[in-house]
């Protein structure tokens, strides 16, 4: 079955509705399922290799969020009005080297592939690394890591809009002082993972003070 169930029309309308929203109606908490929706886009989104780097830490505790403010300088507003506050976090070297201990629990037990298969897929994977994309260092990995996490924050945000709902991604943080609050205050084991980015998600207070913005297609496309 391939009929469309949404027009392009409306999926339009939804980019056009979503911008990054400034400050939320703390008066308007999103339903339950409507968050569940969205975070399931984050969940079902694609990753290089399926091995889904990710972690999602969904922030409702206030304490929490007050603890953020002073290592987040683009968040506060945020944090005191969004119905939910979701930090997206990626996956470290130690999880994602192709000889980590969660690479094969994901082939195994996730994936359940047979061994044969395994160590095929191992094989082509150690070679994608170190012979490819030369994801020689750390920081690499964890970058490369994090693009997949960036994926589900646009899948996110985009299922957001699509039932109305505001967003704002936000990398209005220093990374080095959010990851070690991350570590003393979260229970985040940050050998396995760090902080890619902030997404808070709620209902606008007021409309966008200036309409959107974006360069001509004819400048950002080629056709050949
Ligand atoms: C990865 C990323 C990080 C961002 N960080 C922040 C932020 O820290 N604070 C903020 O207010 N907006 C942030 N933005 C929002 C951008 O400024 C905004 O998306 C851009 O200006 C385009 O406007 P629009 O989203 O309203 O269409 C971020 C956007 C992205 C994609």
């Amino acid at each position: 079955m391939n009929s469309s169930i949404i027009s392009k029309e409306e999926i339009l309308k939804a980019f056009e509705f979503r911008h990054a929203t400034k400050e939320f109606d703390a008066s308007r908490k999103i339903a339950e399922e409507d968050m569940a929706f969205i975070l399931e886009t984050a969940r079902l989104s694609p990753s290089s290799f399926g091995f889904e780097p990710w972690h999602f830490i969904v922030v409702q505790n206030k304490e929490l969020r007050e603890a953020l403010k002073p290592v987040a300088w683009g968040a506060p507003l945020k944090l005191d009005t969004a119905s939910h506050f979701v930090l997206g976090l990626s996956m470290n070297a130690s999880m994602t080297k192709w000889d980590a201990p969660y690479i094969s629990t994901m082939l195994h037990e996730v994936k359940k592939f047979p061994e044969e298969v395994v160590n095929g897929y191992l094989t082509f994977y150690r070679e994608f690394q170190e012979r490819d994309f030369a994801l020689d260092t750390d920081k690499k990995l964890f970058d490369w890591a994090s693009k997949q996490t960036y994926i589900a924050l646009g899948n996110m945000m985009t299922s957001a809009a699509l039932i109305g709902i505001d967003s704002c991604p936000i990398e209005g943080f220093n990374q080095e002082k959010a990851e070690a609050l991350l570590r003393e205050k979260f229970g985040v084991d940050t050998d396995k993972y760090g902080l890619s980015y902030m997404v808070a998600f709620g209902y606008r207070k007021a409309e966008p003070p200036h309409a959107k913005s974006r360069r001509n297609k004819k400048d950002l496309i080629t056709w050949l």
